[in-house]
């Protein structure tokens, strides 16, 4: 793991488009095609506008997938991620394929025809940000680490759903769902490079456990640390409680 501290978000997106743009390149040198675990958040806003402007990509050739969704919750709602990956992924990209999550279906269902469609999928990179509790996709503590199925239904917690309600999208928080389909954590590690972006204060706490804490189920996207090839991105002042961590380079006891 390589963690990259920025002075603002902007300089952090700026390098991490550049290492995304690099992977993809590599990808479609080697294979002719792409396939990219897309992320929604506030985290991912700058980094989506500066990969666009990266040169060289051929995005026909790239596949994406819809890392979580709420279930029950239509795409035409502001607050589903639908919504967000059409605006900001599908429109300005332009992909091959978006393979989105159908939240209107049955959540079991949807959750194997999902698991079909990427078994066997190289997938060459993943970009994820972090929840406030230190959840990944929608993997909720305690997360299963070893868990078979590449999508699972999952349960949110009251701090997740504090987290949604505070984006402005739901007007009250019964209106933010309680179940949501989100790729598993072992799915996400299958991806060949990981990129985690983590921005503003708000995330202080949530980057501090993941980054410094044990790695544990009760902190889910402590598991990255284990990933070979993941790369973290913060600002300074997601990054201010940090201070075991050595920014910039691997830290010892982990994967390399
Ligand atoms: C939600 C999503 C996560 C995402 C996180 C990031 O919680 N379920 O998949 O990683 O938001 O939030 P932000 O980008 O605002 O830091």
């Amino acid at each position: 793991m390589v963690v990259r501290v920025f002075p603002s978000i902007l300089e952090a997106a700026r390098d991490a488009s550049k290492e995304a743009a690099d992977v993809i390149r590599r990808a479609l040198d080697s294979r002719g095609e792409a396939c990219i675990v897309a992320a929604t958040g506030n985290s991912q806003l700058e980094f989506l506008r500066q990969l666009r402007q990266q040169p060289g990509i051929n995005w026909e050739r790239i596949t994406f997938f819809h890392l979580d969704e709420f279930v029950g919750l239509g795409p035409e709602h502001p607050g589903s991620f639908a919504t967000y990956l059409k605006e900001h992924i599908v429109e300005r990209f332009q992909p091959g394929h978006f393979y989105f999550i159908n939240s209107l279906a049955k959540p079991h269902d949807e959750c194997v025809r999902l698991s079909q469609l990427i078994r066997n999928k190289t997938v060459d990179l993943a970009f994820t940000g972090i929840g406030d509790n230190g959840h990944l996709g929608f993997n909720e503590p305690p997360a299963d680490f070893t868990v078979e199925e590449p999508f699972l239904v999952v349960s949110l917690q009251h701090a997740t759903r504090l987290q949604q309600l505070r984006t402005g999208n739901f007007k009250r928080l019964e209106e933010v769902p309680q179940q949501a389909i989100t790729m598993s954590v072992p799915q996400i590690m299958r991806s060949k490079q990981i990129l985690t972006l983590v921005m503003g204060e708000h995330k202080q706490e949530a980057a501090r456990n993941c980054l410094e804490g044990a790695v544990s189920p009760r902190c889910p996207a402590s598991v990255l640390r284990r990933h070979p090839r993941n790369t973290w991105y913060l600002d300074s002042s997601a990054s201010a409680l940090l201070q075991g961590t050595v920014v910039g380079s691997k830290r010892p006891n982990d994967a390399d």
